[in-house]
């Protein structure tokens, strides 16, 4: 090599890093964050192939409180597509069209609020995600077509067929499901209209226009340790200053059940007579949840994009925090988290991977020894 290649191509290198640098970090950051936010996905079909977005894991906390846990939304993938997509929006159809009253419902004060999340929702997957969605305007209306799954909804320009349309629309784009939060006259927010496809023990129709105070009425600890907190926090919620924040649920699932009946819980997570489950038929249910305050109503939208990962697929990492925390619950807290159902198979499973891991390394000791 000759001395000046050895002096140019470093230069070559430099001045191209430093002219692609947006480019450059912006692929290094989908490399990082996996394949689920790729623009560069060349077909609709190629959705099989996107990783969920990556769940909060179990943090193993020693001594329970109730958390607010809230960080700064990772506002590029405020929604997010995975290979789950085809076989959830087939759920939210069927749910749709099946349990339309338990899991839809706006209130009339909603409407303008609805509509203008369907808009930030068609704005933002179009953007983000434009071999899926495309916006075009035909007869002076803007219409979003979903390229994986052929619907197309009028997103401004049309003559309102419903108070519900809008949301409709906006649930039937994305995996996550989606609440408006509005505030009443004492300062408090409230649930203004809801589309919550997949519930963990409630239904919107029982629950539409409670306060958030009142829809955690029945979560242990959570008035006396966040109640205030959580009001102040939504209260001062920006259109620049989204959050997120994770939650996770453990949920039996019965024999044979689809994965309609997996995601679609209004009553409870686990029912008492599956007492004995394997572990694969325990799931780690895990939420993470959004909330954006819109810039020209000032309503606050709430998103929750559910996933589900079995037992026997949990990391041993996260096994282990996981019987970490379910040991520092209190009674009343196991019992409202189902821990008498699922509680004991759980420690079983985690003490037989224990016991493995201990067998392996032993082995692998061994091996080196010999
Ligand atoms: C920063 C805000 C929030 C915090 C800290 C929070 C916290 C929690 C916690 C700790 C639970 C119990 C989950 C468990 O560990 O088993 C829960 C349940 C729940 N949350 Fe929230 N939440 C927040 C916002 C919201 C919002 C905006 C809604 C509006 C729909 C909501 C609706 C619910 C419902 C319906 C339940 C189930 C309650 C039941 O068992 O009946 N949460 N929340």
């Amino acid at each position: 090599m000759t001395t000046f290649s050895l002096v140019a191509i470093p230069i070559f290198v430099f001045l191209f890093a430093v002219r692609h640098q947006r480019q450059l970090l912006q692929w290094l950051s989908q490399k990082l964050k996996g394949k689920h936010c790729s623009k560069d996905v060349a077909n609709p079909s190629d959705v099989k192939r996107m990783a969920p977005y990556p769940a909060q894991p179990i943090k193993g906390r020693e001594r329970y409180r109730v958390m607010m846990d809230i960080r700064k939304l990772d506002a590029q993938n405020w929604l997010t597509l995975d290979k789950n997509y085809m076989d959830e929006h087939r759920v939210r159809t069927q749910l749709l069209h099946e349990k339309r009253e338990e899991v839809l419902r706006c209130l009339p004060e909603s409407i303008e609020p609805c509509q203008e999340a369907l808009e930030e929702v068609s704005d933002f997957l179009c953007e983000r995600f434009p071999n899926m969605f495309e916006m075009s305007i035909q007869d002076g209306r803007k219409i979003v077509t979903n390229r994986m799954t052929g619907d197309k909804f009028t997103i401004s320009g049309r003559d309102s067929k419903g108070i519900t349309e809008a949301l409709e629309a906006a649930v039937r784009l994305t995996m996550e499901d989606l609440s408006i939060l509005m505030m009443n006259e004492e300062g408090e927010f409230y649930l203004a209209a809801s589309a919550s496809l997949f519930p963990t023990g409630w239904t919107v129709n029982q629950r539409i226009g409670w306060t958030i105070s009142q829809l955690h009425g029945p979560v242990p600890l959570w008035h006396q340790q966040v109640g205030n907190s959580v009001s102040k926090f939504l209260a001062r919620l920006t259109p620049t200053s989204p959050m997120e924040r994770s939650n996770y649920f453990v949920e039996v699932k019965g024999p044979n059940e689809s994965l309609t009946e997996i995601l679609y819980r209004p009553n409870s997570l686990c029912e008492k007579e599956l007492s004995s489950p394997l572990p694969s038929d325990i799931l780690i249910r895990r939420e993470r949840q959004t909330f954006r305050r819109l810039p020209r109503t000032g309503a606050i939208v709430f998103g929750v994009k559910t996933y589900l990962t079995p037992l026997d697929e949990l990391p041993m990492a996260e096994l282990d925090n996981l019987a970490k925390e379910m040991r520092s619950w209190p009674d009343y807290v196991g019992e409202y988290k189902g821990r008498d159902v699922w509680g004991a198979k759980v420690l079983e499973y985690y003490r037989q991977r224990v016991g493995e891991e201990k067998t392996g390394n032993e082995d692998k000791d061994g091996s080196i020894d010999v």
